[in-house]
């Protein structure tokens, strides 16, 4: 059961309803942490990657369990700092544990992150914000060790660069440290709004939300709450690029139109016709489908990374030739080789890759190496001729809660084997 099957060539139609997001779920889980109660979170998504950090926080001694869409973390009786390796290395976002739990405890002990292998992910961004907070940074064989020997306290720090995971271990240090903290070139991707919304719902205080500069000053406790985590704009993105490849037109309900506008502005350029809803985006890709002359990835607002391997795959259909400049990761093309097998063109330089479109991809087996390259596969496999396997579908459970259930939906010939 580590399979999907597709059959591809039939264009998705209708209505498909967006999953919490993963990348809100699991900052607001290592936040979790940081009070000495209960915490709420409502449309948390069933996947894999929920899962893990639930494992990690009862290792730590909380509580965690699950009455349907809805995550219950009970973190009064955290009795550890010392992160098991076990599930830690399996995703990225063990790191913000750090944060979390030297905000807590004053300590924290870590292996180094997992996550998806999309080339070297350092965290010196990380282990500055923790020295600037007045934490020791204690490289360990395996892993770090942060230590504090008093309350952390706020400072002003400047990101060197807009890291998403580095301003929201900044954050969650920042929250119960002595003073005021000013964040000077924060990430402003939506999910890390949302982080502040939570914590700011639990009493702390920070100021600026949405905003390069984040003022946070310290407070001595948070209280128990109740959250509704915000859409996936990753899993609606990649559900407009898979209709848009098979000339579909579908709604994705239930979002937040102006998380995707950087994604809605690629696909107008590509002749889809596009409507913008309070909560839903309606995309009719009619025949029209043109290359696009050069994308590039960049932090939010920009084009995301996350979206990167669905567009490429959409753009193997494309009357042309198109241009991807990949500026986050080093190694993230890791699906132009299993998409030649499937007759795409695509000549890949370093951060660039060239994609002569038009070629209709076949159908073959292909191997799904991480999470969104994954997605992007199942994507080509609807827009292929005949029969697609595609291998390593867990990679997919770590951020879809059921790919094979919201594409059908659409119309679409999948299963899952
Ligand atoms: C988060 C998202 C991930 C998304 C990425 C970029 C989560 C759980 N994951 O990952 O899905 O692809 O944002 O939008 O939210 N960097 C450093 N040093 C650091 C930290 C980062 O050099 O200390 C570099 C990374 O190697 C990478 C770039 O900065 O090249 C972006 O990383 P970052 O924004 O930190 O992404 P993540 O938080 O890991």
């Amino acid at each position: 059961m580590d399979r999907i099957q597709t059959r591809g060539n039939i264009p998705l139609c209708g209505e498909v309803i967006i999953q919490g997001s993963k990348n809100a779920a699991l900052p607001l889980m290592a936040a979790a942490v940081l009070h000495r109660g209960t915490t709420v979170l409502h449309r948390c998504p069933q996947i894999l990657d929920v899962e893990y950090m639930s494992e990690i926080l009862r290792g730590l001694g909380c509580m965690v369990r699950r009455e349907g869409g809805t995550l219950i973390i009970d973190a009064r009786e955290l009795s550890a700092f010392c992160v098991a390796p076990q599930f830690a290395t399996m995703l990225r976002a063990s790191v913000l544990l750090m944060g979390s739990l030297l905000g807590r405890c004053g300590c924290a002990r870590l292996p180094y992150p997992g996550g998806c292998t999309i080339g070297q992910r350092p965290i010196d961004l990380h282990l500055q914000v923790f020295e600037r907070l007045g934490a020791v940074v204690c490289p360990e064989e395996k892993g770090i060790g942060v230590y504090a020997d008093t309350q952390l306290q706020g400072c002003n720090l400047q990101l060197a660069f807009p890291s998403v995971g580095a301003t929201e271990n900044a954050i969650l240090g920042a929250v119960l440290a002595k003073g005021t903290t000013v964040l000077e070139g924060c990430a402003t991707e939506p999910e890390i709004a949302e982080l502040c919304r939570f914590l700011n719902q639990k009493g702390a205080r920070i100021e600026g939300i949405g905003r390069r500069r984040l003022t946070i000053t310290g407070v001595t406790c948070l209280q128990d709450s109740q959250y509704t985590l915000m859409p996936d704009r990753i899993v609606a993105g990649t559900y407009l690029l898979a209709a848009a490849g098979t000339r579909g037109n579908i709604s994705v309900r239930g979002i937040c139109p102006g998380h995707l506008g950087a994604l809605t502005a690629v696909l107008q350029k590509t002749g889809a016709e596009v409507k913008i809803l309070r909560d839903a985006i309606c995309m009719n890709a009619g025949e029209a489908h043109l290359p696009v002359p050069s994308v590039q990835t960049e932090p939010y607002p920009g084009f995301p990374t996350d979206l990167q391997s669905q567009l490429m795959v959409f753009l193997t259909g494309a009357d042309g030739e198109s241009r991807i400049e990949e500026r986050l990761f080093e190694s993230r093309f890791l699906i132009a080789e299993e998409l030649r097998k499937m007759g795409a063109e695509i000549a890949v330089d370093g951060q660039s890759a060239v994609i002569k479109g038009k070629n209709r991809l076949k159908g073959g087996i292909v191997r799904a190496q991480e999470l969104r390259g994954g997605a992007a596969l199942v994507a080509a496999g609807l827009m292929a001729e005949g029969e697609t396997v595609i291998l390593g579908s867990h990679f997919i459970k770590r951020g879809y809660e059921d790919i094979c259930r919201d594409l059908s939906g659409l119309g679409a010939d999948i299963k899952e084997l």
